[in-house]
């Protein structure tokens, strides 16, 4: 009697499976490994996702299960749902040949992959560290392709705005900057050297040879202009760049964010006319409390705001660190929020975490932590 009570059960389950199957795939589920179509963990990590024609592509670091540093290059994924991902294959690849700048043993990171309207062409940009140095050369890679998934040609790695200051900065501005001295503030973090920052004591060291360019990501605005946005200052500040139209180079126009605030990790996204900045600390691979700041233009003035992050872990960014907000085509202000779990010792294993950007009363951007979640979740009056 009691067998054929718990084969029922069994049996009921086991129908109430097959009509409503729960796999990995059929929610988002935050922190947990995300399979692609071939069952492997998707490997693209500090990346972005693009919608081009009828189909999502995501890019990210394709990274070794074993050290750190690009042995394949950027990986690309397509979807039609954003749920079942299907590997396409290295849109970048790190190249052969020795001293080319993305040789194998390079670090590419943080790849951000948009399409250019005026010139039909796909244009990634990502920062780009040079074999054996570290993370010394803090540089970024440009890249461009015909087709979403590639092969992408690699064009050439800088430092933005060489010999350029900030458009903030007037005469005066420029002139005590020129007369700062590294050598005079050999002590980090008091006050005065807090000052000197600000005042563009690592700007001016930087500026022959253009500013540092570490974690990244492109925007591209509703007019279609595209911006940089990345830690310049040994990751102690950031800068906004303007593109040229071709998305290919600077126009020479840029802002810094927040100088002296060692921001990380930016991810930007816009509200009901106000541009949205959430970022990370500086602490390597280890996760800390994001960070975020508004703005009614991009150049500023940005003001800074609590946490977004609501739950469990909120103060370690649900232990992850963002990479990139994702506007769903035909929506306003239905944005997917990207985050990597790092896992150092083994990165190809990193998970990633997305979630429903929510707004509250005031407009305010949320990241609110969900177990699972569907699109179905998006305000359908949106
Ligand atoms: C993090 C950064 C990552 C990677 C890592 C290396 O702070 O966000 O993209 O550069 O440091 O330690």
């Amino acid at each position: 009697m009691r067998l054929r009570f718990f084969t029922g059960i069994i049996l009921g389950l086991l129908s109430v499976l097959t009509f409503f199957p729960v796999s990995a795939q059929d929610v988002f589920r935050p922190g947990q490994k995300w399979p692609d179509e071939a069952g492997r963990h998707i490997n693209a990590h500090g990346g972005c996702l693009l919608h081009y024609g009828d189909t999502y592509y995501w890019y990210g670091e394709n990274r070794p299960f074993r050290g750190f540093t690009t042995e394949v290059g950027v990986q690309v994924y397509s979807s039609s749902d954003l749920l079942h991902w299907k590997d396409e294959g290295v849109a970048l690849a790190v190249s052969d040949e020795e001293g080319s700048p993305i040789e194998r043993g390079c670090i590419m990171e943080r790849p951000k992959v948009v399409y250019n309207e005026k010139t039909g062409k796909f244009v990634m940009l990502f920062h780009l560290e040079l074999k054996g140095k570290g993370y010394a050369a803090a540089r970024v890679g440009f890249a461009v392709s015909d087709t979403p998934t590639g092969p992408f040609r690699f064009l050439r790695s800088l430092r933005p705005n060489a010999g350029v200051w900030p458009v903030e900065f007037g005469r005066k501005d420029r002139k005590k900057a020129q007369q700062l001295k590294e050598s005079d503030y050999k002590e980090w973090w008091t006050p005065e050297w807090r000052k000197a920052i600000r005042e563009g004591l690592l700007l001016k060291r930087d500026l022959p040879g253009g500013q540092m360019s570490r974690d990244m990501t492109v925007f591209v605005d509703a007019d279609g202009k595209a911006y940089h946005l990345f830690s310049a200052e040994e990751n102690l500040t950031l800068n906004l760049a303007e593109l040229t139209d071709d998305y290919l180079d600077y126009t020479g126009r840029y802002t810094r964010i927040a100088p002296g605030g060692q921001n990380e990790a930016p991810v930007i996204l816009k509200h009901n006319d106000t541009y949205w900045l959430i970022t990370s600390g500086c602490t390597g691979w280890a996760p800390n409390e994001a960070r975020m700041f508004s703005a009614s233009s991009l150049w500023g003035p940005w003001t800074q705001h609590p946490n977004p992050c609501r739950g469990p872990q909120a103060n370690r960014t649900f232990n992850g660190q963002g990479t990139y907000a994702f506007l769903l085509p035909g929506t306003e202000d239905s944005y997917i929020f990207m985050a990597d779990v790092w896992n150092p010792r083994h990165l190809s294993e990193s998970r990633h975490i997305w979630l429903p950007v929510e707004f509250d009363a005031d407009g305010k951007p949320l990241l609110r932590w969900r177990e699972s979640w569907s699109l179905g979740e998006f305000a359908p009056s949106r």
